[in-house]
């Protein structure tokens, strides 16, 4: 792998997820692991990210000599470019002056490996408050900004290289060609990460950890759940027996969506637990989002638990028929955990609970099933890439992010069923004009979330309504952690805005919510 040393700011995943995009395997690592243990991973190239701290700071991230002196191409970023240069030998000085945002660099491309093919004046993203001053001996120099005498330093020799902003980010406009040259050219790496041969790759692995046993896996009818259970069918077809427990909180046509659509296009065993009443009963009389949350997890859990121990009964009656699984109990769980997941928990830092959340794709410790995660080193680009390959229907692989506790926490105030009906037939007509309008990839996702404890009076036809508003969240974000209100066209919203109030019952107004994250959340509750 292309390993990516993370000296702690939020760069280190998203240079991670650009080598990929380059069609190279990346894995991101932290910067106290020992220089012994990353070499022993024979990784093809190393990235050093940048971080928040000064290379002056008392308790700065060190980087020891060997990550640059064995003989592995490196390339520094920001901080990591700091710390090369230190470690090598260079000089890094204090500016007293911080470059932030947007820059302009002077690129020499005609002596650059980095900058090759690339124009000789380039719009940067920077952060920094050192800058290094004097080149490493052995170095060229191929790159200044206004506050940055050395911007960028080479030597094709060593294979090392750095660069002091960011080529990570959008805001950068070469910046992954200045990652593609490195891992290519630099480093000499073949760009075989491609969705084909990650299908393949985890495929063979499935089939080795699995062997004969049944493997149950919990569909949400979202996309991380939907792809892994697609790669498992791939892998050990009949083995494996679907669940997809029906809460009531689903969308407009979703329940649909999994049942047949998805059942068509993988062949796989599902099997469908209705569970409405169960929640709705559950949910009277709760209007605490928290408690929601909670309530709708707990039952989850138990309809699964009960839906698993069927599935098991019902293979052991096969058994006694020669089914070749007989006595194979169910032995796996399988879970759509992505790669950023599996990061932050390895970083270990306590992240305040700011909501329960509750992933309606699997789960259930206590359940003894020895978890499967087949999308554990993907990022979410990744899986739609992945399931795309496996034929996975496009109108889930293309799916935007929906909460496990769906409609439930998009109802402010108790859930019942007729809120419900008025729900989810707003979210319906803001879904079919957003697509209409083309606006699926650019919005990460929209919620529309009801206020039913909320009434305010219209006026419609002749006569007076006095009903409840609803309102449109549209975000767009890269990965949910952050996200910004989508600036979608006024005549859309119009268009929506009309259709939910004359169509929609109980409705008599339509708002927008124009906060971003932070520090609101995506979700209301
Ligand atoms: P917030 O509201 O915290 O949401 O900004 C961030 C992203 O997570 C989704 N979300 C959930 N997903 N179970 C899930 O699987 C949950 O309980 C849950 N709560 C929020 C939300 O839709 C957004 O994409």
């Amino acid at each position: 792998p292309v390993l990516v040393v993370d000296f702690g700011a939020q760069y280190a995943q998203l240079i991670a997820r650009r080598v990929r995009e380059a069609n190279v395997y990346s894995e991101v690592v932290p910067h106290t692991t020992p220089a012994s243990e990353m070499l022993a991973k024979d990784p093809a190239a190393i990235i050093l990210s940048g971080g928040p701290s000064s290379v002056y700071a008392e308790d700065a991230p060190g980087l020891e000599e060997a990550v640059v002196t064995s003989g592995v191409p490196v390339l520094g970023i920001c901080y990591g470019f700091q710390a090369m240069s230190q470690v090598l030998g260079g000089q890094v000085a204090r500016t007293g002056q911080r470059e932030y945002g947007e820059t302009r660099a002077s690129v020499t491309p005609l002596a650059s490996t980095l900058f090759a093919d690339q124009p000789e004046e380039q719009v940067v993203w920077m952060s920094h408050g050192d800058a290094v001053h004097a080149a490493p001996a052995g170095t060229t120099v191929t790159a200044r900004t206004p506050g940055a005498p050395v911007a960028a330093f080479e030597d094709d020799e060593r294979r090392l290289y750095g660069v002091q902003w960011h080529p990570e980010v959008l805001h950068t406009t070469h910046g992954q060609q200045v990652l593609a040259n490195f891992l290519r050219r630099g480093a000499g790496i073949d760009p075989t990460w491609t969705s084909g041969n990650v299908v393949e790759q985890l495929v063979e692995e499935i089939r080795a950890q699995v062997g004969e046993d049944r493997v149950l896996c919990g569909l949400s009818g979202g996309v991380d759940s939907s792809v892994a259970a697609a790669l498992v069918q791939r892998a050990v077809g009949d083995q494996l027996t679907c669940v997809f427990v029906d809460h009531g909180l689903l969308r407009e046509g979703e329940a649909e969506q999994v049942e047949q659509d998805f059942v068509d296009a993988t062949g796989v065993d599902l099997v469908v637990v209705d569970a409405r009443e169960r929640f709705l009963s559950a949910l009277a009389g709760v209007s605490d989002p928290e408690e929601k949350r909670k309530i709708i997890g707990r039952e989850f859990i138990r309809v699964f638990e009960q839906a698993a121990r069927d599935v098991v009964r019902a293979h052991e009656g096969e058994g006694q028929d020669g089914d070749r699984h007989h006595d194979h109990p169910v032995k796996w769980l399988v879970q759509g955990t992505l790669y950023p997941d599996v990061v932050e928990s390895g970083g270990g830092s306590g992240a305040a609970n700011i909501k329960s959340h509750h992933n309606v794709g699997g789960l259930p410790e206590d359940l003894q099933f020895k978890l499967i995660e087949p999308l554990r080193m993907l990022f979410k680009d990744e899986v739609r890439q992945v399931g795309l390959e496996l034929g996975v229907p496009e109108g889930i692989v293309w799916r935007q992010p929906f909460p496990g506790p769906g409609l439930g926490i998009r109802i402010v105030g108790e859930v019942t069923a007729e809120r419900l009906a008025v729900l989810r037939r707003a979210d319906a007509i803001a879904r079919e004009e957003l697509t209409r309008a083309g606006l699926d990839r650019e919005i990460w996702q929209c919620p529309v979330v009801l206020l039913a404890d909320v009434r305010s009076v219209g006026v419609q036809g002749d006569g007076r309504t006095y009903g409840h508003p609803v309102v449109l969240r549209p975000v767009s974000s890269e990965d949910a952690m952050t996200a910004d209100w989508t600036r979608v066209p006024y005549e859309i919203l119009a268009r929506i805005s009309s259709r939910i109030t004359n169509e929609v019952e109980d409705v008599n107004r339509v708002v927008l919510d124009v906060t971003s994250k932070p520090p609101g959340t995506i979700e209301w509750e």
